[in-house]
């Protein structure tokens, strides 16, 4: 087969699909892998490196997209780069399937397009889950800016000048982003509290040394939220919530919220006059910046400060930001996912394989998604924490 990697177009976007480490596996299993002439520039890995591992490459984005049997991307193609792909290719890659419109085009195509995101959390899966391997550096990298904006250390200091108290954070929302939050917090010094609609998330926090703040739940919201995904909570909920966030938001020096939910705007978890209320000089990382964030006063893309002293950072694509590591990761789980396809027999799309069927958004000329899955926050599935 022939496999192609473009240069990422979004701006800002520094990683790439594959890097010369998994594109040496590609070449010896009997692949041609065409890369674009500066893709992983940004990720540490020069056009040299992928010539090295065996790579050809290609001076322009229409030279290295033709006659691509596969193509591997981090983020969705737009419409001049899908008019580029040859008719019935196979793209893969995180296609932002609630918001992607290329989807009719791609299907006009004959493309079959799996997008990532959609990969159920089953153990099988595990090894090319690709949110987990990119939030688990959004949540290492979220704590670096933090200590970045933030005006004070982080650990407790005892020095002949005076002594230093340490920062204490808040992590609201403890998946895979907030986990390796609590972790390199705590690693600083912090001291960590954390919280989650889902129960199961406790046990996890005090594992890591955080304290966890439990915001009362009835036996039916208990329930709801048994499974790997939130559900959008009651008014009555988010009640709750705020007040005890508030209570502990203005004891914070620094808040990480990374609460998300699939395909819906991210709950806002702190509202304006809880922000009025922290002390001056404390930060917020709002990690769902992207997804509207997390913070009624965040602004997508953009650090603000507010008048009472209050940095907001709104900053997108954080594992974008630790691009060399990020990309290594990512570009691991697309060669696992492609081992799915790619066999001793050559290429088989064998659509009994649930892990192709709920990532597939588009073949034979038909749009499949959101038909062909199902919601994930209605699936309950085996998963690993
Ligand atoms: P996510 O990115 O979908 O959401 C982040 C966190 O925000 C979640 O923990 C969620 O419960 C929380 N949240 C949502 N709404 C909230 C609200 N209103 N208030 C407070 N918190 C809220 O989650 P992520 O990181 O993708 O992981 C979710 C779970 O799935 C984790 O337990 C993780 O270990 C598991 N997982 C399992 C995999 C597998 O078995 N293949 C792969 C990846 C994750």
């Amino acid at each position: 087969m022939q496999i192609a990697i473009a240069t990422e177009r979004l701006a800002g976007e520094s990683r790439v699909a594959a890097t010369p480490e998994t594109v040496k596996k590609l070449v010896a299993m009997g692949h041609t892998v065409v890369v674009e002439s500066g893709a992983g520039l940004r990720a540490a890995a020069p056009d040299a490196a992928y010539a090295e591992a065996g790579a050809t490459l290609a001076a322009s984005r229409a030279a290295t997209l033709a006659g691509a049997d596969i193509v591997l991307t981090v983020r969705p193609l737009d419409a001049e780069a899908v008019a580029e792909l040859k008719d019935g290719a196979v793209l893969i890659g995180q296609l932002a399937p609630y918001h992607n419109d290329t989807f009719p085009l791609l299907a006009a195509k004959q493309v079959s397009a799996f997008a990532m995101e959609l990969l159920p959390r089953t153990t099988r899966a595990q090894s090319m889950d690709v949110l987990s391997s990119q939030n688990n550096i959004a949540g290492y990298k979220a704590v670096l800016l933090a200590t970045h904006y933030y005006p004070r250390f982080m650990p407790m200091l005892m020095t002949a000048a005076g002594t230093v108290k340490p920062a204490r954070v808040l992590i609201m929302g403890v998946g895979v982003a907030g986990l390796q939050a609590i972790a390199t917090a705590k690693r600083l010094g912090a001291v960590v509290e954390a919280t989650d609609v889902r129960p199961s998330t406790k046990e996890q926090v005090e594992s890591l040394g955080g304290k966890f703040i439990e915001v009362p739940m009835t036996e039916e919201e208990r329930l709801a939220n048994d499974g790997v995904y939130a559900r959008e909570m009651s008014d009555s909920y988010k009640h709750r919530q705020a007040e005890l966030v508030a209570k502990h938001a203005r004891a914070a020096d620094i808040i990480i919220t990374t609460a998300l939910i699939p395909g819906k705007p991210a709950p806002k978890l702190i509202a304006a006059d809880i922000v009025a209320a922290m002390k001056p000089g404390s930060v917020i990382i709002d990690i769902a910046a992207e997804a509207g964030g997390n913070c009624e006063l965040t602004r997508s893309g953009e650090v603000v400060v507010t008048d009472n002293g209050v940095t907001i950072v709104g900053s997108h694509n954080l594992p974008g930001m630790v691009a060399a590591d990020a990309s290594s990761l990512y570009a691991k789980n697309l060669l696992t996912f492609l081992s799915l396809m790619l066999g001793k027999d050559g290429f088989t799309l064998n659509l009994e394989d649930e892990l192709l069927a709920h990532t597939l958004v588009t073949h034979a000329g038909e749009v499949r998604f959101p038909a062909a899955n199902v919601a994930p926050a209605a699936k309950k599935e085996t998963i690993h924490g």
